[in-house]
């Protein structure tokens, strides 16, 4: 059965909270989902999800070093995370602050894997980003997200 996982990092919780959110929604949508810190995660633990949902603060408009760290250490096992779905999001202080470039950076990093990254057409389009703490408007974002991983993640590995 297909499963999927959600790796965050956070250090004051804003970022954890819309991964929280997004597992939630996968799991309510049926594709069975972990939610762990990326101080959890080994790279190859990666290899065994469907899909895989990366949330990272925005740390000077790109991903936090830890996050980084994991996209680099899956180098060992280039081309094996092709095909999986993929999926970004970020937590930043301000508007303009950077966070759709860090969930690009965190998508691009995820299509040199071979990840398959859908957009959105009506929500946030390339994932969900909150500035600071998630406020409804992020909660739903971070619902409609999980639920559309979990979506596509089913139809493909039917
Ligand atoms: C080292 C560092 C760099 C940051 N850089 C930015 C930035 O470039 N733009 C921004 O809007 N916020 C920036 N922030 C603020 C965080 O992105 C923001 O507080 C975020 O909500 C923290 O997420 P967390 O609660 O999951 O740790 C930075 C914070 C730190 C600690």
């Amino acid at each position: 059965m297909a499963k999927g996982i959600v790796v965050y990092y956070s250090r004051s919780g804003n970022t954890k909270q819309m991964a929280q959110i997004i597992a939630k929604a996968m799991n309510e949508a049926a594709l069975p989902t972990e939610c762990k810190s990326v101080n959890d995660v080994k790279a190859e633990d990666l290899l065994g999800y469907d899909a895989i949902v990366i949330g990272s603060p925005t740390y000077y408009g790109h991903m936090a070093g830890p996050v980084k760290q994991l996209f680099d250490d899956a180098v060992s096992f280039h081309g094996k995370l092709d095909g999986k779905v993929g999926a970004a999001f970020s937590s930043s202080a301000n508007i303009g602050g950077g966070n759709e470039t860090t969930v690009m950076g965190i998508t691009e990093a995820m299509l040199i894997a071979g990840c398959i990254v859908q957009g959105d057409p009506k929500g946030d389009h390339y994932g969900p980003v909150s500035i600071n703490k998630p406020d409804e408007r992020v909660e739903q974002q971070c619902l409609r997200r999980g639920r559309r991983v979990a979506e596509l993640t089913k139809r493909l590995t039917a």
